[in-house]
């Protein structure tokens, strides 16, 4: 600026009113947020607050135009970035620069047992949102795996409160560094699909507390989550997307949460109840949420003219509404206003790279008889692929998780490329399953249509089975309704489409039999005993036959241990033998009693002694094996001044090839004034070793650790006596136990 300049505007600013030279405040990245945030609120019209509150669009919410706050765009879904739809339909807009990459399902991720590939998942799957210019993931969901038929355990973290609340943090880290809010959901107590708008579910406080929360405060309290999603299902008569108890009792009272509570899409039913009880933004489909009804019909929303009318009326207030609009206008300057938000990426190498990891490290090795993995290349002239999640594209389907992929490699073309030049690779179909394609305007192109009759296709199997060095089933569940598919649950453990007796027919044709598994749930085996190998193979993304087939040909060494456990039979599984699972009908509401209380997956097979599961929680094997020392404690006694006991462990490599062990440490209480489980997990740590070497794992044991919730007192507790530590590879592995006394 030259000096004739420079005095000229020294001149004007002695003119011009203050105001009108100053930044206004909510405008100034260099005040306090909270302070943007009161300063923007006064500027607003009641109608501009309204409007804020509830959807404009399918996935967007108003800004305020007139003083440049932005609009607030959701995207789904927790495995990669949903494409664009229609401005009010669930069909495509035919966009064509909406492909994204497709990372593997959650339930992979909890799989890895490993905290920085979950930040690793975060940061990938946020620089595609921030690339797409969305403001609020809609994922990740940690609803506990209650039953093995609920058709969204593909997008959770599996049975254990402590195991998905340790890994969905360093997730909503990463999507958070990117300015991108992750919304965890379904907040609370969505454990399956069937009727899931009007299951009231009933459950006492201590399973409320120890089981079905602890994720959910995780990803509040140390993930510092900016969004929650509220749930379709009712808890004590009251819709979960506004329920006093869950959203101001507990997420916004006793936790502290001070983001913002979106609800399901078309999970609000009332205006008074979504004003008062913790409700901020109301999206949905049409008018009240779910029915069909007018089109661009967001004004007849519960927070829209009816919240309106009422303001003016005079028969509500506006406190309620200038707390959700506080909270809306952190949320955009903590995402789209926010001045440090760096820049996106979208299907980049590196993206591709994480898929390709986080599958590799999610993967889970179940059996492995005579070591018949990794697949020798050096013996293997022809290799027989059977099964139709051989080829099948899984991005597409499932339900909100659908996407549409630049890329999926599929596991035929995965094991294809890798042993090309090697090995001879076969294809047979083996069933039909889903033939079809297509998610809401999304399609995979591929033609799986074959007429050909079960016993023609079992017959091809068979007989190219019959010279293979090795047969590669590739079967399980997949993304269509009944499956592992949202709004719906599988009716029976066992697999469709005669893949059992396919299975056992390829059994009987060759002894060099790999079942992989790919679903987000646990099935029956009735063949087990006979299949060597067993491999449970996830929904792994864009990715998915690279790193299917970097584990079978040995590049990699599998290191996935199960989030859930795999019971023999529906009716071990308490929902199911206890109940309630389907429920009782009143007159507009479903009742379930979560009669097995805090009893869930291995803390119900635990106590049972005639109950083994095909695999336990936290199984999983690998190509070189580990030899535990005893674990020993610093101090056999803690007391009310020491705030940790220190566990070691070592842990040696004692095979011929490096590899990965997750140490598991659970904690049982000998003597408990209220039913306990034998032991809870309440520590892991995955550890890499190269043959031969060994390390030494810490663990700290605190107050909290000993702790379970008193409802009666409303508080957590550790009442004075004896536990034992147990490390464990598994939840059926014990490797050493030590006993210390809490005074
Ligand atoms: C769906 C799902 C939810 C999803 C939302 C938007 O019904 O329950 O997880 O984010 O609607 O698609």
């Amino acid at each position: 600026m030259n000096s004739k300049t420079y005095l000229l505007a020294l001149a004007l600013s002695a003119v011009l009113p203050l105001s009108a030279q100053q930044t206004p405040i909510y405008q100034d990245a260099t005040k306090h947020i909270e302070e943007r945030v009161e300063d923007a609120l006064s500027r607003m019209t009641l109608q501009e607050k309204v409007a804020m509150v509830h959807a404009q669009s399918k996935f967007s919410s108003a800004g305020v135009p007139r003083l440049g706050i932005p609009e607030v765009w959701m995207t789904d879904g927790p495995h990669g970035i949903r494409s664009e739809v229609l401005w009010d339909e669930w069909d495509q807009a035919g966009w064509t620069n909406d492909s994204c990459v497709a990372f593997p399902a959650l339930t992979c991720l909890a799989a890895t047992w490993n905290e920085e590939i979950s930040s690793l998942y975060g940061k990938s799957i946020g620089e595609e949102a921030l690339y797409r210019g969305k403001d609020v993931l809609l994922g990740p969901g940690v609803n506990i795996y209650r039953t093995p038929l609920n058709g969204r355990n593909f997008e959770y973290m599996g049975e254990d409160p402590f195991l998905a609340a340790r890994m969905v943090v360093p997730y909503i880290h990463g999507v958070q560094d990117k300015g991108v809010a992750a919304c965890v959901k379904h907040f609370a107590l969505n454990n399956h699909e069937v009727n899931r708008h009007t299951t009231n579910v009933i459950v006492d406080d201590r399973t409320l507390y120890e089981i079905y929360l602890p994720a959910f405060k995780a990803a509040v309290q140390e993930g510092k989550a900016w969004a929650v999603m509220g749930a379709y299902n009712l808890y004590q008569n009251q819709h979960a997307c506004h329920n006093q108890r869950l959203l101001n009792d507990i997420l916004k009272g006793e936790w502290g949460f001070d983001g913002v509570v979106v609800s399901d899409w078309g999970g609000v039913h009332n205006t008074d109840q979504a004003i008062t009880n913790g409700m901020d933004m109301e999206f949905g489909s049409w008018t009240n949420g779910l029915s069909n009804g007018a089109s661009n019909a967001y004004d007849n929303y519960y927070l829209a003219m009816p919240y309106l009318q009422r303001i003016r009326e005079g028969k509500v207030g506006t406190t309620e509404l200038d707390d959700k609009v506080r909270r809306i206008l952190r949320l955009c300057f903590r995402t789209n206003m926010s001045p440090t938000r760096p820049l996106g990426s979208l299907c980049s190498p590196e993206h591709y790279e994480a898929a390709r990891r986080i599958g590799e490290e999610g993967i889970v090795l179940l059996q492995n008889r005579d070591n018949l993995l990794p697949i020798d290349l050096d013996r293997a002239k022809k290799i027989l692929v059977v099964g139709e999640n051989a080829i099948k594209m899984m991005t597409v389907g499932g339900g909100s998780s659908s996407l549409k992929v630049q890329r999926e490699v599929s596991p035929l073309e995965g094991i294809r490329n890798r042993v090309a030049g090697r090995a001879e690779v076969v294809y047979a179909r083996g069933y039909v399953g889903d033939a079809g394609g297509e998610y809401n305007g999304v399609v995979t192109g591929q033609n799986l249509k074959d007429n050909r009759t079960p016993e023609e296709l079992i017959a091809e199997a068979v007989r190219e089975a019959a010279d293979a060095d090795y047969v590669i089933f590739i079967g399980g569940l997949n993304k269509s309704a009944g499956q592992d598919c949202e709004d719906t649950d599988r009716k029976g453990l066992g697999l469709s489409y005669g893949q059992d007796e396919l299975i056992s027919a390829l059994a009987e044709a060759n002894k060099n039999l790999i079942v992989v598994n790919i679903s987000g749930n646990a099935v029956a085996m009735p063949w087990m005993d006979r299949v060597p190998a067993i491999v449970q193979g996830w929904y792994l993304g864009s990715e998915a036959g690279n790193s299917l087939a970097a584990i079978l040909m040995g590049d990699v060494n599998p290191s996935g241990k199960l989030p859930f456990t795999f019971p023999a039979r529906l009716e071990d599984v308490p929902a199911h033998s206890l109940g309630e699972y389907t429920g009782v009908r009143s007159d507009t509401v479903i009742d379930i009693r979560y009669n097995e209380g805090i009893f869930v997956g291995y803390r119900w097979t635990d106590k049972q002694k005639k109950i083994r599961p095909l695999f336990p929680f936290g199984h999983g094997l690998s190509y070189t094996t580990f030899a535990y020392d005893k674990p020993t404690l610093d101090n056999r006694t803690l007391t009310a001044d020491t705030d940790a006991l220190t566990l070691r462990v070592k842990v040696r490599n004692t095979g011929t090839r490096a590899g990965q062990e997750v140490v598991q440490l659970y904690i049982s209480d000998k003597k408990s004034s209220l039913p306990r489980p034998i032991k809870e997990l309440k520590g892991f740590r995955k550890i890499s070793l190269a043959p031969g070497e060994e390390q030494e794992v810490v663990f700290l044991i605190n107050r909290e650790a000993l702790s379970f919730f008193d409802d009666a007192k409303h508080e957590w507790v550790a009442e004075p006596g004896r536990f034992d530590a147990i490390i464990a590879a598994s939840a059926t592995d014990i490797k050493g136990t030590i006993s210390f006394e809490l005074k």
